[in-house]
């Protein structure tokens, strides 16, 4: 049986990833609980309650899981809302309670990396029209200063925004993210105040901390054409443009080009320090006459591949390696933001894990200069509008008595981390059945 050991470079970061929303529980004062509070909005109808009960204290022991996992970094949110709970007011309690926060991570020797938004919006902001207004701009670049002022000296990392693709979509594609419209057009003015947002913020960031390192957490799905009909060919260049293309091109060029709206936004020019990559798994695309879109319950996947529990994710590490490839062409350092899959029986979620870590392996043997790994997510949390049906954490959690179960996913993680590499035996432990895959004879 062959044998190896894959070793990551030196002072590779190994965290996981989370957002304020999903863990700290009692958000009251944004769009996603307001949001949860409609009927029909969330599956089950489940809420985010008390979430993973973070800005209660448990942030504190799950640090502890993850630094007694060897892990040396995490990626965490703030919360607009709280921080600025109106538009004339900050508020200094919450900005000292993420202080805590960033002092408990430096405490453990765990690097932070901060995001500013992660799909949440403050009411006030969702009265004014939210990410409509392109008033919007100032106020978050003014927002993004006053947090790295009163956290800079704990933090030098900043994401401006995650997934701006997946907001926009969600909130004016979909409809199953607040504000619940399928509008491509407004979508798209989104998308654009989104990047000039970011640029403000990239702007007032480096105003306010010289080493700031910023980037953008940018969603990369793969779409690949289901048959030979050009329609289809048509389709995917579109999703491919739009998706993956627009935003972090723009961060580039300063052109923001979403095929349906074009437009030049200067201030985005070079405004990126780093490349942060969340990938979870590609889809087929597929044009059909008549039918403008696809159901979630007939998710569009090649026949032949592994689904995740909920049948939403395929095991696809090709994808990965191929999300990565792309991202080369931007010249920056990368962060693997976001990857992960929902899995409460914990077989999946192994074998995923392991073909991943692998294929970023191979990455950076073709010299592509990844620095880091954010699993998502260090403990189960609540997943938007699929409410708690999909379990994505190293950790169990039941949210009503907020007992952690600790699964074998953290314990293969933790030796990755501790070793700093895959080993064989590591395979062999925590998953045989890939073992052929990883080694192949
Ligand atoms: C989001 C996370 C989410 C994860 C898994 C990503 O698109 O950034 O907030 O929980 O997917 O669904």
């Amino acid at each position: 049986m062959p044998r190896a050991t894959f070793t990551f470079p030196a002072g590779f970061l190994w965290g996981t990833a989370t957002a304020a929303h999903q863990v700290e529980g009692n958000n009251l004062n944004n769009d996603w609980w307001a949001w949860e509070q409609q009927e029909g909005r969330i599956l089950n109808g489940d809420r985010s309650g008390r979430a993973s009960d973070w800005w209660a204290g448990r942030w504190r022991e799950d640090f502890d899981r993850a630094h007694e996992t060897y892990q040396n970094a995490h990626r965490l949110s703030v919360e607009w809302s709280r921080i600025q709970p109106e538009p004339d007011r900050w508020d200094e309690n919450a900005l000292d309670r993420y202080r805590q926060m960033l002092l408990g991570l430096k405490e453990r020797n765990m690097m932070a990396m901060v995001t500013l938004h992660h799909f949440t919006n403050p009411l006030w902001l969702v009265e004014m029209g939210g990410w409509e207004n392109e008033a919007v701009v100032d106020l978050f670049a003014a927002y993004s200063r006053r947090v790295v002022q009163a956290l800079g000296s704990h933090c030098n990392f900043w994401i401006t925004i995650n997934e701006p693709n997946v907001l926009m979509t969600g909130g004016y594609v979909g409809g199953d993210f607040p504000p619940g419209k399928k509008d491509l057009k407004t979508g798209l003015k989104v998308l654009s105040n989104l990047l000039k947002g970011h640029a403000a913020a990239y702007q007032a960031i480096h105003e306010v901390q010289s080493e700031a390192q910023v980037g953008v957490a940018h969603h990369w799905r793969g779409f690949l054409p289901a048959n030979k009909n050009p329609f289809t060919f048509h389709k995917k260049n579109l999703y491919d443009k739009v998706f993956n293309e627009s935003f972090p091109q723009a961060l580039v060029t300063g052109k923001f080009d979403a095929a349906l709206l074009k437009e030049n936004v200067p201030q985005a020019k070079n405004t990126q320090d780093f490349m942060g990559l969340n990938y979870y798994t590609r889809e087929l695309i597929r044009f059909e006459l008549g039918k403008r879109t696809e159901k979630l319950s007939e998710r569009p996947f090649p026949k032949d591949a592994e689904l995740s529990e909920s049948g939403t994710l395929a095991n696809d590490p090709e994808g990965f390696k191929a999300c990565i490839k792309w991202a080369r062409q931007f010249g920056k350092p990368i962060y693997i933001t976001e990857n992960g899959v929902d899995d409460s029986k914990d077989d999946f979620r192994r074998k995923y894990l392991l073909q991943h870590l692998h294929a970023m392996w191979h990455m950076i043997n073709h010299n592509i200069p990844i620095k880091g790994y954010f699993h998502w997510t260090l403990v189960d949390n609540f997943e938007w509008e699929r409410g708690w049906t999909q379990k994505f954490g190293l950790w169990g959690l039941d949210p009503a008595t907020q007992l952690r179960t600790r699964r074998k996913s953290a314990d293969l993680y933790s030796e990755v981390c501790r070793t700093n590499s895959i080993t064989s035996e590591t395979v062999e432990k925590y998953c045989p059945e890939v073992y052929n895959r990883i080694y192949p004879v």
